[in-house]
């Protein structure tokens, strides 16, 4: 049974999809076979981090909760794209898949009006884990305390918060906290980004900490390359020394970790 991990923030613009997509593909080079869901369909974003051409796209997450495909007709395998081999050979044998969200206008504006059915969501994941015979399910979702998000949080493993250092930031977050625990989320963990130079990583790290009591996998640093490269590409590919990618790699490391945790189950 794939681990099923939501990444979220209160706000929007934290790095949620950049820090999902970059996630999916260092677990995939050490051999784990995850699927990203784009959850986010009222600001879909994570396919442009995966330099997804728009043209491929031909079923969608949107299109699968009106009921108009089944959930595996919207995986794109990406791994070919992200350059992975596929050998099976212990090193870069990981699996990609992305489940995108529709950018048509009409089927944003009918998700809005109708909302969508999560426990269908929930059910149609165990299909989709036993065809892909995943790993890891990682869901970047849409910013905020909403229905949708609540929902998808509820049915999660683990749940990523990422926080910027700023206090609008801690007080949505507090309150995301709070609910994760009356959800009965098992694991919630907290990833620290945008933490300008100035401030102190190891402060950031204790303080967020003290304020949520939850473990800090990861702090980090406000970068001019990668706000320069825009969502334009993979981050931790192009730059695989980059102090943002070591800590986004031992942050997969650490999901991972909880993945074989949950395997002693047997399954
Ligand atoms: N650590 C960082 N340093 C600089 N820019 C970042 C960092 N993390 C993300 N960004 C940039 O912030 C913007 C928003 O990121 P995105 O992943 O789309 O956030 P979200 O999905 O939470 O809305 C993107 O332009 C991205 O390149
Ligand atoms: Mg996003």
């Amino acid at each position: 049974m794939a681990t099923i991990v939501s990444i979220h923030s209160y706000r929007g613009g934290t790095g949620k999809s950049n820090i999902t997509a970059n996630l999916a593909y260092l677990a995939a080079l050490e051999g784990k076979r995850v699927a990203v869901l784009d959850t986010d369909l009222q600001s879909p974003g994570v396919h442009v981090v995966f330099g997804m051409e728009k043209d491929r796209i031909t079923h969608t997450l949107t299109d699968f909760v009106q009921n108009k495909c089944e959930l595996e007709e919207c995986a794109y395998q990406m791994s070919s794209d992200l350059g992975l081999d596929g050998e099976g050979d212990g090193e870069g044998d990981g699996e990609v898949w992305l489940l995108p969200s529709s950018m048509r206008i009409e089927d944003i504006m009918r998700v809005l009006d109708d909302g969508y059915d999560v426990g269908k969501l929930h059910t149609e994941f165990n299909a989709l884990n036993h065809a892909l015979g995943l790993d890891l399910l990682l869901i970047d979702t849409h910013p905020g305390l909403n229905r949708e998000t609540m929902l998808t949080t509820a049915i999660s493993d683990v749940l990523v918060l990422l926080i910027r250092p700023d206090k609008q930031d801690f007080h949505g977050t507090a309150v995301m906290v709070e609910v994760a625990g009356r959800l009965g989320v098992p694991n919630v963990a907290m990833v620290a980004n945008k933490v300008v130079s100035r401030i102190d990583h190891d402060d950031v790290k204790a303080k967020i900490t003290e304020a949520f009591g939850y473990e800090v996998l990861g702090v980090l640093p406000l970068d001019e390359e990668m706000a320069n490269l825009g969502s334009r590409g993979l981050f931790t590919k192009l730059n695989p020394e980059h102090q943002i990618t070591h800590e986004l790699r031992s942050i997969a490391a650490r999901l991972i970790a909880l993945t074989s945790e949950g395997d002693d189950s047997g399954d």
